[in-house]
């Protein structure tokens, strides 16, 4: 049975469709890729999943965590699950990050707030987690503040703030974009062992197939606030069958990703 499962989703904001009926499903344990082209609806799915949609969208179809449905959760609930069961990681992890805040203290909150958790054991449980995301001497980093750290250990600390609450999925919206070349393939390895070690259900939302053909079991292709391919990693990227797909995979300069040209 899928972790989370999208059915039919619909997003009209102020008469724009957005959404058109978009279907996904997260398993756990694996890394779906979610690609396609800039304003396809790759965000807004990740939003409407965490009941975060503009004030005034309207929105149907379905999200199931689980057996549970999302939509049309009262808010509390909806805080609950976004706390606890389902967290995002942004393009920018300043999005996800307090600058005033120590490191530590951006962890714990959230374990006191959503798990009730005493001092001592989040403090304990945070410096596990930084351990956890490879930041180095991390009862340490656990005292330092945001600003003190490079872009990459940034997003693995936004990662870390994400996996407070020990959510079943994580969404991660372009995760490595904003980041120099040389660091995103050690934060894409980390969300890759995260989803083996914690049997978690990845939605990776990039627009960049490149990236997705390293770590991605399963691929989905958007378009225009659609679905228009879904498949194994190996299947989608080697034998596409939608002529869009094919033409973003010409786009890329990497040979191992190309359809292939026969024997
Ligand atoms: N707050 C908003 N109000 C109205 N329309 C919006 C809002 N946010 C996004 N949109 C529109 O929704 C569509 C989908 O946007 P979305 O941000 O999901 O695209 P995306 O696939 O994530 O693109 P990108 O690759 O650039 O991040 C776009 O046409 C965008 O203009
Ligand atoms: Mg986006």
């Amino acid at each position: 049975m899928s972790t989370l499962s999208i059915e039919g989703l619909k997003v009209s904001i102020g008469g724009h469709d957005i959404l058109r009926g978009v279907d996904l499903s997260l398993a756990q344990g694996r890394v779906h890729g979610l690609a396609g082209e800039s304003g396809s609806g790759k965000t807004m799915t990740g939003l409407a999943t965490l009941g975060l949609l503009p004030h005034g969208a309207r929105v149907s179809g379905r999200i199931a965590l689980g057996d549970r449905e999302l939509l049309g959760l009262p808010p509390r609930e909806l805080n609950r699950v976004r706390g606890r069961e389902i967290a995002m990681v942004f393009q920018d992890p300043a999005t996800s990050l307090h600058p005033m805040l120590t490191v530590g203290r951006q962890i714990t909150e959230h374990m006191r707030h959503h798990l009730r958790l005493g001092r001592t054991e989040a403090h304990s449980r945070a410096v596990d987690l930084l351990t956890q995301v490879r930041i180095p001497s991390p009862a340490d980093a656990a005292r330092r503040y945001p600003h003190q750290f490079s872009g990459g250990m940034r997003q693995r600390i936004a990662i870390a703030v994400a996996l407070a609450c020990g959510p079943r999925v994580l969404i991660a919206d372009e995760p490595t974009t904003a980041l120099d070349v040389t660091v995103q393939a050690g934060v894409l390895r980390l969300l890759r062992r995260l989803c083996d070690e914690l049997g978690l259900a990845v939605l990776l939302v990039t627009h960049d197939l490149g990236v997705m053909s390293a770590v991605a079991d399963e691929v989905s292709v958007m378009r225009d606030g659609l679905v228009v391919e879904t498949g194994p990693r190996a299947r989608v990227l080697r034998e596409p069958g939608h002529p869009y797909t094919r033409a973003l995979l010409d786009a890329l300069p990497r040979e191992d990703t190309r359809p292939q040209e026969g024997p």
